[in-house]
């Protein structure tokens, strides 16, 4: 009898798994199939949909975000946060997100209650999609289509990111970007539009970026040798004189 039930049992749990697999695996599909065109380490299908907390994230999130277009706001935010929990990816129930995104590795990923994000767009591990904190309103980023976004890059404040955009991987971007550009740096500047090398790049040496720490410190270093050196001299022409008086008394 305890037999029979728990083989009743294991039958029933293997048949909401897969019916969950067939489910999520339909919807998700276009996430499913970036994350196979976008990530190398992706092996196949079952494994993304079993082991990738960005898809996961994203499951949660449209759930989440349904919740939020009901009105249901709490239950909302619990799922996110909850979300959060499992995967370290936070996307606002309210940040409205296209087909295709791809979240790799996702640890760090924060996507703002107004953001919106197009179709395709990949976003890598520690992306900030992020107010400035001085806003009301809509004040998290818009991205076009087909948008990268590497680890660690900052993408802050309502501005709008064109289509076909990449965004480097740790940049801090607080301006919009035209469409087809590549941006790096911090603060960002257009490294490439159009697939052309612009001038906001040319006095950007990207391997050796000005440290403003650095700089105060060398200008604070020159202002300390200037003063030693008027001091020096000051001592030195006082010296002089002392022996001139002395060369007097003398004589
Ligand atoms: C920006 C990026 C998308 C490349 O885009 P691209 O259009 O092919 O641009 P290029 O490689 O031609 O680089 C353009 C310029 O920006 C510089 N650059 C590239 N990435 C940069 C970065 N993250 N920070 C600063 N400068 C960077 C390049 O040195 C080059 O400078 P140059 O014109 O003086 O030679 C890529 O470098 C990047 O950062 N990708 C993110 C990848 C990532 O996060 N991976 C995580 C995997 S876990």
């Amino acid at each position: 009898m305890i037999e029979e039930l728990l083989w009743g049992l294991a039958v029933l749990v293997l048949s909401v798994a897969a019916l969950k697999i067939v489910v999520f695996g339909t919807v998700f599909r276009h996430e499913i199939k970036a994350t196979l065109e976008r990530d190398p380490a992706a092996s196949g299908p079952l494994t993304v949909l079993l082991t990738y907390p960005g898809l996961h994230a994203l499951i949660a999130y449209r759930m989440a975000h349904a919740l939020h277009g009901a009105g249901l706001r709490f239950p909302a935010r619990v799922l996110s946060q909850a979300s959060r929990f499992f995967t370290g990816i936070e996307i606002h129930p309210g940040a409205r997100i296209g087909k295709g995104l791809f979240i790799d590795h996702g640890m760090g990923v924060v996507i703002g209650e107004t953001s919106v994000l197009g179709d395709n767009v990949t976003l890598f591990q520690g992306v900030t999609l992020g107010g400035t904190g001085k806003d009301k309103g809509k004040r998290h980023p818009t991205l076009g289509n087909n948008v990268t976004v590497g680890a660690g890059a900052k993408v802050l404040g309502n501005i709008r990111i064109g289509d076909n955009v990449s965004i480097g991987a740790n940049a801090v971007v607080i301006r919009d970007v035209p469409p087809n550009s590549t941006v790096v740096g911090v603060p960002g500047r257009i490294a490439r539009r159009e697939g052309r090398r612009t001038s906001e790049s040319a006095d950007l040496d990207h391997g050796n970026l000005p440290d403003p720490l650095q700089q105060a410190l060398e200008r604070l270093r020159r202002e300390v040798h200037k003063i030693e050196h008027e001091l020096r001299e000051g001592h030195e022409s006082q010296e002089r004189q002392r022996e001139r008086r002395g060369d007097k008394n003398a004589g």
